[in-house]
């Protein structure tokens, strides 16, 4: 198995140390070369260093402090309008698809979302956006560099945080209908010599064979 799976554990304290820019646009490049869904790629990843973000990210992440003391922290963004007509059938056809053949996809309510409403939209965008952002911590990982996902926030999914939410929305000009999904911090391990312990469900609890239940040997 490749060893940053195996190493990989979110890292809450870090040192002063900043990560280069060439480093962060290399993880960034991990989340962009994701696989998704017929290659809609409804993301958008925003890097962020300047002190008084992170402040406000960390008031949005109801106070974390690794969201304050990161080098860097990377912003995913679910963007919905990856699926407008427009957008999405350029990407069909840079695939090489038929106009028949796309026109045939926007009429099937699996294969084009949309159909099926706004909401719908939203849960296929975070489902694409999750393999972006594995990649990059595995990336980070890669580089020697630590990071955290970072769930608990104000957002459109939690409902939380609201006032704070809007403000960090007006701050980076985030457009409409691309929304803050997670994020990730990155920085270097300032106790690198706390072994972390992973901690997961046993292989047979969570795998089967053939069918549901039934154990590898
Ligand atoms: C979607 C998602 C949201 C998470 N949200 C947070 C968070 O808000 N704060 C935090 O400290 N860790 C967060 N984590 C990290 C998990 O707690 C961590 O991945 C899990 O406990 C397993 O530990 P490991 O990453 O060290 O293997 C999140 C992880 C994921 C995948």
């Amino acid at each position: 198995m490749i060893k940053e799976i195996v190493n990989r554990s979110s890292v809450r304290t870090y040192s002063d140390k900043k990560i280069s820019d060439e480093n962060i646009k290399t993880i960034l490049e991990a989340g962009r070369l994701a696989p998704s869904w017929m290659n809609v790629q409804p993301w958008h990843f925003i890097s962020i260093s300047e002190q008084e973000t992170k402040n406000l990210l960390y008031e949005l992440s109801f106070c974390q402090n690794h969201v304050k003391t990161a080098s860097h922290v990377i912003l995913c963004l679910a963007d919905i309008t990856a699926w407008d007509d427009s957008k999405f059938r350029k990407i069909l056809q840079s695939r090489g698809m038929a106009d028949e053949q796309i026109n045939n996809i926007f009429k099937n309510e699996t294969l084009y979302p949309k159909l099926k409403g706004d909401e719908r939209v939203l849960l296929r965008t975070v489902e694409q956006c999750t393999y972006a952002m594995s990649q990059m911590i595995l990336e980070a990982e890669n580089l020697g560099i630590s990071s955290c996902v970072i769930g608990a926030l104000g957002n459109e999914l939690t409902e939380s945080n609201q006032e704070i939410y809007l403000k960090l929305r007006n701050k980076l000009e985030i457009p409409d209908k691309v929304y803050l999904m997670s994020m990730i911090t990155l920085g270097y391990n300032s106790k690198p010599e706390l072994e972390i312990k992973k901690i997961r469900k046993d292989f047979n609890e969570v795998v089967s064979k053939e069918k549901f239940g039934q154990k590898f040997d």
